[in-house]
């Protein structure tokens, strides 16, 4: 797979597939970008290549308009937020494909750059369709994939283009997932300690499998603990439980204590009446007593999981520890983000909420890599192959 700066980009239509599904504040008469992430992710290769001299086209979706055009979808203020990021003018075509679109490509001059409107408002987007595919590639001499986000998604932009434009590469963005998210699972520096957290086992068992042997200790959190320790017959009250997944949680515990490696389950909890912020709320020991439920790890438990994180040489963390949403319920998932930040050794944090603790905690600047996928990274780690990486192989 080659990378940006293996090509010769000056004078030449750059089209850099982008991830700027950002999450969106639509409570006001203006769409804000809560969080702009994904998009200074994509700064050092979209500057890379204006600085080149390249004509830059960029594509991206926002959301799922399922194949309509959705003016609340509209990749309007990520051509405001960009803008301002750059300190250079990106015009918002009117449309991804189509004659204005093309007359505003040809339009372009050497290092002027261009966003697409949305790829989704065509439903032949994520059909991968073929005509659609050959619509991108007219406006394409090269073809970059930046969108690590979206790279387990087999569509026109992410995978059939790459097969209809000479030239390809993988952008700085997606070559620095694949380096930190592929050293985790080739050749980690030990110990290896994963940290797995989030609602259900059955998003994670993949990765759960994957992971067991290669890491040294696996911490589990979340509403998933629930599943593992009733798996192994502790009370757990009304705490959410998979009753589906009991026999699979405990296959996991079971290969764990086969192959040697720790796998930690919460040993106390804070525990709540009802998953609401004004609900009575308390800390509970191993057991949970019918009336309650876990929201969050406990004071003990989050100790325990601290000095594992401080022994590792490699942490990976994945998935909140509790209803991260309700501040009170928050403690534990910002206790280990701090614990990943007092790690010296390389860290990485991946997911939606697990990343947005660590902004939360403030800690943000003392993680070795913040991975701009979620559905991607679980994939990655799953072992899976992300079609938009094979496409530009
Ligand atoms: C994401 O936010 O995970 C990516 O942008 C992919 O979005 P999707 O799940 O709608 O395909």
């Amino acid at each position: 797979m080659k990378i940006i700066d293996e090509l010769e980009l000056a004078g030449k239509r750059t089209f850099i597939r982008v991830d700027y599904n950002v999450p969106l504040d639509k409570s006001g008469d203006v769409r804000r970008i809560t969080d702009d992430s994904r998009i200074r992710g994509s700064l050092g290769t979209v500057r890379y290549a204006l600085d080149q001299g390249a004509r830059v086209v960029l594509a991206s979706h926002l959301g799922r308009p399922k194949g309509k055009v959705e003016p609340t979808m509209s990749l309007a203020p990520a051509a405001e937020r960009l803008e301002e990021l750059l300190d250079q003018k990106v015009p918002l075509a009117p449309d991804c494909v189509g004659e204005a679109v093309e007359e505003a490509v040809a339009n372009l001059r050497d290092g002027q750059v261009l966003l697409l409107e949305n790829l989704r408002f065509h439903p032949e987007e994520e059909k991968n369709d073929p005509r659609f595919v050959a619509e991108l590639a007219k406006l394409a001499d090269v073809y970059v994939n930046d969108a690590f986000g979206t790279a387990h998604r087999a569509h026109a932009s992410t995978a059939g283009i790459a097969g209809q434009v000479a030239e390809k590469a993988a952008g700085f963005l997606l070559r620095d997932e694949i380096r930190h998210l592929g050293a985790l699972l080739e050749g980690a520096e030990r110990p290896f300690v994963a940290i797995l957290g989030g609602a259900k086992v059955s998003d994670k068992i993949t990765v759960i499998e994957n992971l067991l042997p290669r890491c040294d200790a696996m911490l589990i959190g979340g509403a998933m603990a629930y599943t593992f320790l009733k798996a192994q017959g502790i009370a757990v009250g009304n705490s959410l439980v998979e009753e589906d997944k009991l026999d699979m949680a405990a296959k996991a515990l079971a290969d764990a204590k086969a192959k040697g490696i720790d796998l930690l389950l919460p040993s106390d909890h804070v525990v709540a009446e009802r998953p609401d912020a004004d609900a009575a709320a308390e800390v509970s020991g191993l057991e949970i007593a019918d009336g309650w439920l876990g929201v969050d790890i406990g004071p003990e438990s989050r100790q325990r999981y601290a000095a594992t994180i401080a022994s590792a040489k490699t942490v990976l963390w994945n998935g909140p520890m509790g209803i991260f949403e309700i501040d009170a319920f928050a403690g534990g998932t910002l206790a280990i983000a701090e614990a990943m930040a007092a790690n010296p050794g390389t860290t990485v944090v991946g997911g939606g909420d697990s990343v947005a603790a660590v902004g939360r905690a403030g800690v943000a600047d003392r993680i070795t890599h913040i991975s701009t996928g979620g559905g991607a990274s679980l994939e990655f780690l799953e072992g899976k192959t992300l079609p938009g990486i094979a496409a530009l192989g």
